[in-house]
């Protein structure tokens, strides 16, 4: 788990030590440096270093003579303001964090950008402060000079809301459970590893554990589940957490995240031949992004009812694998037969969305490092959003927004029906690239009338190279948007 961070807020900004550091956002087309004490000294620093303020960039500057800013100011490059929005403050903080800690600070003091004084601006630059912090170096051995941060002051308008400052910490420190999860190798969390550190989570937070074994997957009937499963020495598992409030009538409805728990995607026996095959170590992320906002709802209390449900599987080549041209009976009572065993995570999700109906959801969102043909559509900068219900499209797109997770809505319909029709079974699971649409039309199948989104978090779930504000591998995001569906 990474370390912790202590943040405070301040109406003004006060004189910084020596060992302190003071950051500013910097925006290429404006300055909007007016409204403070020291915007002078600051408008001469962006003129002396020519720091353009280009997004993703940073610029620690030492001044000789101290001025009233302190001895240490770093620049925080936020793009332009035209495109700027809770992401920007977000990235700055985090970016912010990194800088500081790699200087070995004392406290770091976060001036607010000019504008930018609402609550969620706030909550926004807290996420990314906590999130910021998270580093996925814990096979290395410690050695030199380690990151150091004591503590941190944001200057903002609202220095009395407190309030934000714990949940914006409790989200952020779930979605860094959640990229510690998805930066394991997969030999170190095979799925029932994974579902004994969602168990231990949720004693510690106080969510119910109803998970089950591979036995009572075969018995119930989830073929998809453990037609990928099987083939593997480390034995599948469903993971279920619940969040059961006292408050929330138990014929309420009950909102499902269900989340794909891919712990190594090598394709089965439609292997991979990509160089990059060990990223799929990270293909369980839905399923850690699900298991994170439980983290994050078991803390902040949402007046509803919410169920976490993550099939998790090894697949795995070998002797006992399904097979191309294999038929996979599923818990929902259709048949799908296995074109290519490497689209694989429809199969397991198909299962799980059909669980979650069974316990009786009322609202699903799935989430998957379903797709490479989502990355050809969207790149890494858009999450993938397939629904067949406007109305819970938009509500998981509002939430989206808030938390600075940027989504694109992607066709889900009939139009692609030749995608999943199989000559000799009620669905099949590949019909030729690009096939984020017929994955996620085959999903729809299973989630029939209840409101459902997919969201394919292919692009979004990794970054491939480090930023200024995260290190390669892992990005938490979309933990922030479960965490505001369930407790706005
Ligand atoms: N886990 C992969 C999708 C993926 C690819 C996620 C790259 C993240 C980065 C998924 O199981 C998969 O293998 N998809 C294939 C399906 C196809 C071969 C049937 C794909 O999209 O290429
Ligand atoms: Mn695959
Ligand atoms: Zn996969």
């Amino acid at each position: 788990m990474s370390e912790s961070l202590q943040i405070e807020l301040t109406a003004k900004l006060a004189d910084a030590g020596k060992d302190d550091i003071v950051a500013f956002c910097v925006f290429a087309d404006a300055p909007r440096l007016s409204e403070f004490d020291g915007a002078d000294q600051i408008a001469a620093l962006l003129t002396e270093t020519e720091f353009a303020g280009d997004d993703d960039t940073s610029r620690l500057v030492h001044q000789t003579s101290s001025g009233t800013l302190g001895r240490r100011i770093a620049l925080i490059g936020c793009g332009d303001h035209a495109d700027a929005g809770r992401h920007t403050l977000h990235r700055a903080a985090g970016t912010a964090v990194r800088v500081a800690r790699g200087a070995q600070t004392g406290r770091l003091l976060f001036v607010m950008p000019a504008g930018h004084e609402s609550t969620d601006d706030l909550a926004a630059a807290v996420e990314g402060a906590v999130m910021g912090v998270y580093e996925n170096n814990f096979y290395k051995k410690a050695e030199g000079k380690q990151p150091r941060l004591d503590g941190m002051t944001i200057v903002t308008a609202n220095p009395e809301a407190a309030d934000v400052v714990r949940t914006a910490t409790i989200v952020g420190e779930s979605a860094n459970w959640t990229r510690h999860q998805a930066d394991e190798p997969g030999a170190s969390l095979p799925p029932q590893e994974f579902a004994r550190r969602a168990a231990t989570m949720a004693a510690e937070f106080g969510l119910i554990v109803e998970s089950l074994d591979s036995d009572e997957i075969q018995k119930r009937g989830m073929g998809g589940l453990w037609g990928v499963g099987k083939g593997s020495e480390e034995l599948p598992a469903l993971i279920v957490l619940r969040y059961e409030p006292e408050t929330a009538p138990a014929d309420d409805e009950l909102l499902a995240f269900v989340g794909k728990g891919i712990t190594f995607d090598t394709g089965g026996i439609s292997i991979k031949h990509g160089l990059d095959m060990w990223e799929m170590k990270s293909d369980m992320t839905g399923g850690a992004t699900v298991l994170g906002a439980m983290r994050a709802i078991a803390q902040l209390k949402p007046d509803r009812r919410v169920i976490g449900i993550v099939p998790a599987a090894e697949n795995m080549p070998s002797g006992k694998s399904i097979k191309p041209g294999d038929i996979i009976r599923s818990l929902a009572g259709f048949t799908v037969e296995v074109i290519d065993t490497d689209a694989e995570g429809r199969l397991v999700l198909l299962d799980g969305i059909a669980y979650a109906k069974e316990l009786g959801a009322t609202r699903i969102v799935d989430l998957a490092t379903l797709t490479g043909s989502i990355i050809v559509a969207l790149g890494t900068v858009r999450t993938g959003l397939f629904s067949t219900n406007d109305e819970w499209a938009a509500a998981v797109t509002a939430a989206s927004e808030r938390a600075g997770e940027k989504v694109w809505r992607m066709p889900v319909n009939d139009d692609y029906k030749k995608r999943i029709e199989s000559d000799i079974a009620d669905f099949k699971n590949y019909g030729g690239r690009p096939d984020a649409t017929g994955a996620a039309l085959l999903l729809s199948k299973f989630a029939g009338d209840t409101p459902w989104v997919h969201l394919d978090i292919a692009g979004t779930a990794w970054y491939d190279e480090r930023r200024s504000y995260a290190p390669k591998g892992a990005s938490g995001l979309s933990v922030r948007t479960l965490v505001n569906l369930a407790c706005d």
